[in-house]
């Protein structure tokens, strides 16, 4: 849909949202066979970040976009930063696993990295310096929070696999990735989104506790 793309308004029409939140699930194996197309993706990404909000609309979140080669290339970067140290405190079979675990990623075809850029943190704590600044550390990571589930979303509804991964706090691996993609020292990693083509049938939705312990309402 196109910011131009009228929205039916009135009763029921969240059930189309909410169609789509609950079609998404975490999806791993998939493969870099994928038919939608660059352009397609890329257009997805920049109607998310120019429509999830900010706190002040300060606009902290970037975005990395790795596809086909650039995706390979992101996730040698990653086995490469992270083996040193789970080499020397984990060992070598635990380093397998993690390894095993990095290339069933690096088969996909995409990795989307968000990012929160401190500068306009910072800005932004200027104006409203009687606050601490990790008040507005907390608010720029909700946003980042927000643009994720967009993009995770919005990847599925275009029949691709998708999975939310953090593989950037293994020590090295933030700076493995920034200096392999020239990435600005104010951004700092919040996420990373693999995604490709399903492999198999997409999983089931997991148990959830029920509305009674997770909701209060009032009238
Ligand atoms: C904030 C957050 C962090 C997550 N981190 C990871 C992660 O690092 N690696 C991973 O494989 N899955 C990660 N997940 C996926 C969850 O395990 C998954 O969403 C959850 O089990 C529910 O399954 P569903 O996504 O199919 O609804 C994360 C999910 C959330 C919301």
């Amino acid at each position: 849909m196109t910011s131009t793309t009228p929205v039916r308004i009135g009763p029921d029409s969240s059930s189309t949202f909410l169609d789509a939140i609950k079609y998404r699930r975490t999806i791993y194996g998939v493969t870099d066979n994928v038919s939608v197309s660059d352009g397609r993706i890329i257009e997805i990404v920049n109607e998310v970040i120019q429509t999830i909000p900010s706190s002040w609309n300060m606009q902290s979140t970037r975005i990395v976009v790795t596809l086909g080669a650039a995706h390979k290339k992101f996730w040698d970067a990653v086995i490469n930063a992270a083996r040193p140290f789970v080499l020397e405190t984990k060992g070598e079979s635990d380093w397998k696993r993690n390894e095993d675990r990095f290339n069933s990623f690096k088969a996909a075809y995409g990795t989307i990295s968000l990012f929160e850029d401190h500068t306009s943190i910072e800005n932004l704590h200027r104006r409203f310096s009687q606050f601490p600044i990790t008040v507005f550390e907390t608010f720029a990571e909700h946003s980042n929070a927000m643009h994720q589930i967009a993009l995770w979303t919005a990847l599925e509804l275009e029949g691709l696999g998708a999975s939310l991964q953090h593989s950037h706090f293994v020590p090295g691996v933030e700076d493995g990735i920034r200096s392999t993609f020239d990435i600005p020292p104010t951004w700092s990693v919040k996420a990373e989104i693999v995604f490709g083509a399903l492999a198999g049938d997409r999983p089931t939705k997991p148990e959830k506790k029920p509305v009674s312990t997770t909701v209060k309402v009032f009238h």
